[in-house]
């Protein structure tokens, strides 16, 4: 059976998705201009009153457009569910997680639900909790890492274990001809993360991104696993520097203090953005909160610096409108 139109259904001009990314990196500037431009834009998890007003301002901002937020599940509070169904949000995109009570109590209210996975373990659990598409996330993305499959081959195994639910393709995406190559491969359309990082409208903060536009090598790494202690892609600073063997593993002592750490994730917001504040290269506590444009810019040699290895293939922070028309099959 072929899947639905991902352009019909989720009302896009276009088959470009912006990963929801949180620690207030992608907000409302972000989400509106990206579907101003045709495509989806993602709200990042972010606390539930926030996320409430975010919802509003957008479809304030993108009249007509669907509105989606990113349910990053080590994170997710009832309260941001309660946010989620009471906004009647479009589109949810569960990641590192889920459940069947999750999937089914917001495909009730109406929302369009995505999860992300890496594996075929994880796409099957997906299909099982009733997800209404996937995104098959690539090992080259950036951020955190749902598996270690390049992109190309989770692609078909994701499709067909979906049948007939769309399937988005994420990591690796940087131009035209990478979202052309993943429509041609069966993909109902392609999520960027890296490259709207590298736009005016998202939160990064100016100095983090010229770090990734400068890097050389992104990798896969630990360390700044302080509770969520799980793989995530980086591009080198100090902190890596210091605390990472020359492939990207994190030494003893920080995996130590990171393996027994994910009950912080449960910390108020407050506290984990002083948590951030607080960390130095010298000392291995390193929370996965990147660099925002309301912290010094001296943060970006102490915290991580996500970044996908399409930032190899970019050059330079530009608008969100061409960000999109760069990423649109022609
Ligand atoms: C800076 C950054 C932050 C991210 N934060 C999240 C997040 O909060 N939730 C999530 O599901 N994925 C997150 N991701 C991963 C994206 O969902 C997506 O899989 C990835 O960006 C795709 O690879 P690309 O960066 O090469 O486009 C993040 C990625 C980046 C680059």
């Amino acid at each position: 059976m072929t899947p639905p139109d991902v352009l019909d259904r989720l009302r896009l001009d276009v088959p470009v998705a912006q990963a929801g990314m949180g620690g207030g990196l992608a907000g409302v500037d972000l989400a509106v201009a990206v579907a101003a431009a045709g495509g989806l834009g993602t709200l990042g998890l972010m606390p539930p009153a926030q996320l409430r007003d975010a919802v509003r301002a957008v479809r304030a901002a993108a009249p007509g457009r669907a509105v989606a937020v990113n349910l990053l599940m080590p994170f997710l509070r009832r309260s941001h569910v309660e946010a989620c169904v009471e906004s009647r949000i479009d589109v949810a995109v569960l990641a590192f997680g889920g459940d069947h009570a999750l999937v089914r109590e917001l495909t009730e209210a109406g929302v369009f639900v995505f999860v992300m996975v890496g594996t075929e373990g994880q796409a099957r659990a997906a299909v099982h909790w009733g997800a209404a598409g996937l995104i098959a996330q690539g090992s080259e993305a950036g951020g955190h890492l749902s598996g270690d499959t390049p992109a190309s081959e989770l692609l078909p195994r994701a499709l067909k274990i979906a049948e007939d639910r769309i399937v988005l393709v994420a990591g690796g995406i940087a131009c035209a001809h990478d979202t052309a190559a993943a429509l041609s491969a069966g993909a109902g359309g392609v999520v960027a993360g890296t490259r709207f990082l590298l736009t005016h409208e998202a939160r990064a903060h100016p100095q983090y991104q010229q770090r990734v536009l400068a890097a050389d090598k992104t990798f896969r790494t630990t360390l700044f696993g302080l509770a969520w202690p799980a793989p995530h892609r980086v591009v080198p600073n100090a902190a890596t520097q210091r605390w990472c063997h020359e492939d990207g593993t994190a030494k003893l002592a920080p995996r130590l203090i990171n393996a027994g750490s994910a009950v912080l994730a449960k910390l108020p917001d407050r506290a984990a953005a002083s948590l951030v504040r607080a960390q130095t290269p010298r000392l291995p506590l390193f929370s996965p909160v990147a660099p925002t444009v309301d912290m010094p810019g001296s943060v970006v040699d102490r915290a991580a610096l996500y970044a996908g290895e399409s930032a190899l293939r970019m050059s330079s922070v530009i608008p969100v409108r061409q960000a999109v028309a760069e990423l649109a099959p022609r």
